[in-house]
């Protein structure tokens, strides 16, 4: 009793339900899914959406809430204490762990990201990348120096900005969980949802008042819609439906049990859960699909969305939602709005997936809350730095895959069989409908029993058997090439279409773009470090680089010389640009030279360094619950030795 005293609990219905559908709507609702979209056959993508809404999405979101009640009865607010409750098995707490080693690793990347829109709302609201000296900036090149990605330094001289805005994002985020769940999270939630909303009303209206750009709205509209039933019959499109959904939902992550912890014992489970999958899908699929996509169209036309679309979620929001909000007036405010809008998505669903971690300091190791955030926050900044620095060598993307992908699964696939089968269907559906305000449909008890889990261990396989056939558990070196000072040119260099080459490298030099790449990444495998090189080149009448001469380490000089970097560069269709005003003087931009420096990035020891920290941070949340139950377990010993001990003294010696 005196422990349930002690827990916090949410203020009023309506925080939770605003804090638990700020938990859920995050940047997965309005760019993932999106790029998710038009990825996987536009609106064909709805059905296997809407399949695994059902059969994943909506299951898992009760079996979460009623987990979380459950265990927050008996003090705890993570899964490891939850399980605990739920399977007498000694084993049970450190498959919870999973619950809380999964949010911290995913809390890591997410704030990241959560950080650049923050970067973002400052640089759309300082004017920053509308115009340097009236040259347009190039906004690829400009997140990609800001994220560090390149070496190259036209817009940012380093990466301080990075660094300074992810600090100020990690510690927003420590001081709301410091503030606690009804002062901070709900709060939290009670700002800026409303404001969300609002950003999302502003945008819409903007888009559509946009007038007529290279294309319309209702072409990307189109786009996203229209269905390609030949992609249904691909698995990987029930996958990608599959993954979006626990993403968007925040379910598999133990971030939701948290929050439903601090429910009171008749407090409804089953119509909050129902509430937060309908705002989430609401602003999912109507403000999802009615910003980023059909701006893009507008904007850039309708042949150009497919390649946008593809081009993934970052750049659909930090390269190409840019360029289109700078092309008309008000970018301070529209710009800002939009990455506020993103921001604030992120800032409600960050605070969340955090929220476990905090509660198993405060519940388990019974640390005070401010202990608690200190903690947290120490090791969200340490996690951090790896994740910054080692950017440019996949880092995000490897804790993407196995915390974001593949690990979500797993958990889910963990809960879902604890529920139906070890605690035992019959029981969680009395406990789900334990002071409900709706009854769920019966149909359910089978989905959730025979159907989430058996088809979350088929999903389990197929992304464990595509990442070995894809080669993705080996990390290859990633080959890039970039133009040193692209602040100094008023058009733009970008690929297109492969150019014809230009005469044939000597040597009859035949290979593929891609063979020029794999040829790069097996030298640096051999040389084991980084390579870099630098050209020197001229663009062609046609748009196309001249190289005049390009000098690397010796070891990259072996398998490219000068002119086979022209080819591969011709095969790639990189070219220039001109502006308007230097197409009607072409003279002005030809002789121009070109600084080129080729990069090609050993991940290999950084990805698995992120490997190792990954499996550490999982050892350690091992051993934090070994040793606490162990305690605990002696303490109860003592406590029955000394209630025994004066009846003992009874007995006559
Ligand atoms: N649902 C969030 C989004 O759509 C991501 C998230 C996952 C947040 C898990 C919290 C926990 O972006």
């Amino acid at each position: 009793m005196a422990e349930l005293e002690q827990r916090e609990s949410w203020g009023s219905r309506w925080g939770l339900i605003l804090a638990a559908a700020g938990n859920a709507v995050g940047i997965g609702n309005l760019l993932r899914f999106p790029a998710q979209a038009a990825q996987n056959g536009g609106g064909a993508f709805m059905i296997p959406y809407v399949v695994s809404l059902l059969l994943f999405g909506l299951p898992m979101m009760w079996i979460a809430w009623t987990i979380g009640r459950f265990g927050g009865r008996f003090g705890h607010g993570s899964t490891p204490g939850m399980f605990d409750r739920m399977w007498r098995h000694p084993a049970a707490k450190y498959l919870g762990v999973i619950g809380i080693a999964l949010p911290l690793l995913f809390c890591l990347y997410y704030t990241y990201i959560e950080s650049w829109c923050l970067g973002y709302a400052w640089f759309s609201l300082s004017g920053d990348y509308l115009s340097t000296a009236g040259r347009a900036v190039h906004l690829r090149t400009y997140l990609d120096e800001f994220l560090g990605n390149t070496t190259t330094t036209s817009y940012f001289p380093g990466f301080n900005a990075a660094i300074t805005f992810a600090v100020i994002t990690v510690l927003l985020n420590v001081w709301i969980l410091y503030r606690g769940v009804a002062k901070g999270i709900e709060l939290l939630a009670k700002i800026a949802m409303p404001a969300l909303f609002l950003f999302c009303l502003v945008l819409v209206v903007r888009m559509f008042t946009l007038g007529e750009g290279r294309g319309s709205i209702w072409d990307g509209l189109q786009f996203l819609w229209t269905p390609d039933f030949g992609m249904l019959s691909t698995p990987k499109v029930w996958v990608a439906a599959a993954g979006q959904i626990f993403f968007t939902l925040s379910v598999g992550f133990g971030s939701l049990e948290c929050y439903a912890s601090y429910l009171r014992d008749n407090d409804d489970v089953a119509l909050s859960g129902l509430t937060t999958v309908a705002a989430n899908e609401f602003v999912e699929v109507i403000f999802g699909s009615l910003i980023a996509i059909p701006a893009c169209a507008l904007f850039f036309g309708a042949d150009q969305v497919p390649e946008i679309a593809a081009s993934g979620s970052f750049s659909i929001g930090m390269v190409a939602m840019p360029e289109v909000l700078r092309s008309f007036p008000g970018l301070e405010f529209f710009g800002t709005i939009w990455f506020l809008l993103l921001f604030f998505a992120a800032f409600t669903s960050s605070v969340g997936v955090a929220q476990p971690v905090m509660a198993f300091f405060e519940d388990e190791a019974k640390l005070p809350r401010p202990a608690a955030a200190m903690i947290v926050g120490l090791m969200w900044i340490l996690g951090t730095i790896p994740i910054l620095f080692f950017y440019r060598y996949g880092a995000l993307d490897e804790l993407d895959f196995w915390a974001g992908t593949l690990g979500l699964v797993v958990f889910a696939l963990i809960e879902s069989v604890l529920f139906a089968w070890i605690f035992g269907l019959r029981r969680g559906w009395d406990e789900l409908h334990l002071g409900a305000l709706i009854r769920v449909p019966r149909v359910f008890r089978l989905v959730m029993k025979y159907v989430t889990p058996a088809l979350l261990a088929v999903i389990f396989c197929w992304w464990f058997v595509d990442a070995i056939a894809q080669d993705l558990l080996v990390p290859r070196p990633r080959v890039s090439y970039a133009v040193a000072d692209v602040a100094s040119f008023r058009g733009h260099f970008a690929r297109g279409p492969a150019l014809a080459p230009a005469e044939p490298a000597p040597g009859g030099d035949a290979r593929s773009a891609d063979q020029y790449r794999t040829a790069v990444a097996a030298q640096v495998e051999a040389v084991e470090h980084d390579l870099f090189g630098w050209a020197e080149a001229e663009i062609a009448a046609d748009g196309r680089l001249r190289i005049r001469s390009f000098s690397a380490d010796p070891t990259l000089l072996q398998v490219l010389d000068a002119a086979a970097l022209e080819r591969w560069l011709a095969l790639e269709g990189f070219h220039y640009e001109p502006s308007d005003a230097e197409r009607q003087a072409p003279a002005g931009a030809a002789s121009r030279p070109v600084r080129l420096q080729l990069e090609a990035w050993n991940r290999a020891p950084y990805i698995w360094l992120v490997r190792i920290v990954m499996l550490g941070v999982i050892f350690a949340f091992l051993i934090i619950p070994h040793a606490i139950w162990k305690r605990r377990a002696r303490l109860r010993r003592e406590e029955i030795g000394a209630a025994a001990g004066p009846a003992g003294a009874e007995v006559p010696s």
